[in-house]
């Protein structure tokens, strides 16, 4: 019989997500009248926005002509919508960032799981803990995580990095030697962001130890705050060590449509097992071209759209409403005296557990008493447990009554 790869056997349990969907709808089965309220998964519930829409129709029109029609794109992603973001993401902030060095891609899940191919089977990866699952569970699979540690809810080969209240969501660096890291800034789960001193410090801490960071930008949308950056690339010295990830997931309401990026700088090297500079350019480059064949153009279209005077206005009312939810969240929470995080720079916000209850009962009481679905902290490692996760993507109304849910829970 033929061999499977055995990595696959390592990981625990199913995709945090999947599991969460499958015990609400096994709640459902036994409660089919229940009125369940989603605060779990970051999906969004706002429509594509007008500018998007007129994009995506012009361009559908335009495949419906012989003239106009296109087959396969460049895989690298329609120059219209690599110049956009260049101008509009790097430049407009000083970053000095090309059209050439972003590739569009489908998603910031598929990228951030992706790009470990280009590392060495030996590479040792640095994660923060609570992390976003898909950066660790895709190196389980390449077989770089060694094995579980069951009591310490870790792998033994991954170096992991506490980001709780403690330590101010402010990761400290590694002590042993580390390859990789990845960060996530504003921060999935916990809804923090790094400002620019403490982003710095990882960049200045990559050069000099040769590290490459992996920094995934996808709620960047989100920020308000003025001391937060927007990119890595505004820090100092960010071209030649660290590669970004983006997404028009959460930033325009692509979750279902699926158009994102990748930022490979041509400065960025990394060496071979004989010691030779190669630059992650080029090999992401050879990657996408072979297994990839770009994101559909009218897609890319839509996705273009989202830099016009008109999208951006819209982007803007948008992202601001979703803040407005998270505020309310923070406020409800507040009001029955649950300390909760994140949620300025970010659509979530992280809360602390009431009494330090663990936190998949905590998602067991949330459902039964109040059927408002959250997201245990646990699931995103074990410094999340006494953690929460609750998402501002779901309508203004359903928002307000999950708050509303919220305040009439027996917590004792
Ligand atoms: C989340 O809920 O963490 C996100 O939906 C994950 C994702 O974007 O894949």
């Amino acid at each position: 019989m033929f061999e499977v790869n055995s990595n696959y056997g390592e990981l625990q349990g199913s995709y945090l997500f999947s599991e969460i969907a499958s015990r609400v709808a096994a709640y459902e089965q036994a409660h089919p009248d229940a009125d369940i309220i989603r605060l779990g998964i970051g999906d969004v519930t706002e429509p594509l926005m007008p500018a998007v829409i007129e994009a995506i129709k012009k361009a559908t029109d335009e495949m419906a002509s012989r003239d106009t029609f296109r087959g396969y794109g460049p895989e690298q992603g329609y120059a219209f919508l690599r110049d956009a973001i260049a101008e509009h993401d790097y430049k407009a902030l000083g970053a000095d960032i090309s059209a050439d060095d972003i590739f569009v891609s489908d998603g910031a899940k598929c990228d951030t799981g992706n790009i470990q191919e280009l590392l060495s089977p030996s590479s040792r990866v640095a994660v923060t803990d609570p992390v976003y699952p898909v950066y660790v569970d895709t190196n389980v699979m390449a077989g770089r995580a060694g094995s579980y540690n069951k009591e310490a809810g870790q792998y033994k080969q991954i170096v992991y990095l506490p980001c709780t209240a403690e330590n101010g969501f402010d990761p400290a660096l590694p002590k042993e030697k580390v390859d990789v890291v990845y960060l996530c800034s504003p921060n999935n789960p916990t809804g923090t962001a790094l400002n620019q001193l403490q982003l710095q410090k990882w960049v200045d801490w990559a050069r000099d130890t040769g590290a490459l960071i992996l920094f995934d930008a996808a709620y960047e949308r989100f920020i308000t705050q003025p001391d937060i950056p927007h990119t890595i690339y505004q820090c100092s010295g960010a071209e030649t060590c660290a590669i970004e990830f983006r997404s028009f997931s959460k930033t325009a309401g692509f979750t279902g449509t699926r158009c994102a990026y990748t930022v490979v700088p041509k400065t960025v090297f990394g060496q071979d097992a004989s010691g030779t500079k190669v630059s992650m350019h080029d090999l992401w480059l050879r990657r996408q071209t072979t297994k990839f064949n770009g994101v559909s153009y009218i897609v890319q279209c839509g996705a273009a759209a989202v830099y016009t005077p008109q999208g951006e206005a819209e982007v803007t009312e948008v992202i601001d409403r979703y803040l407005k939810n998270a505020r309310i969240i923070l406020d409800g929470l507040a009001k029955i005296g649950i300390k909760a995080y994140g949620g300025v720079n970010s659509p979530y916000v992280w809360l602390q557990t009431p009494n330090g209850m663990p936190s998949w009962d905590f998602f067991d009481l949330l459902l039964n008493q109040a059927q408002v679905v959250g997201t245990p902290g646990a699931g995103f490692g074990s410094a999340g447990e006494g953690y929460f996760r609750l998402t501002a993507f779901n309508t203004r109304e359903n928002t307000e009554r999950a708050v509303a849910r919220l305040g009439n829970l027996s917590l004792t």
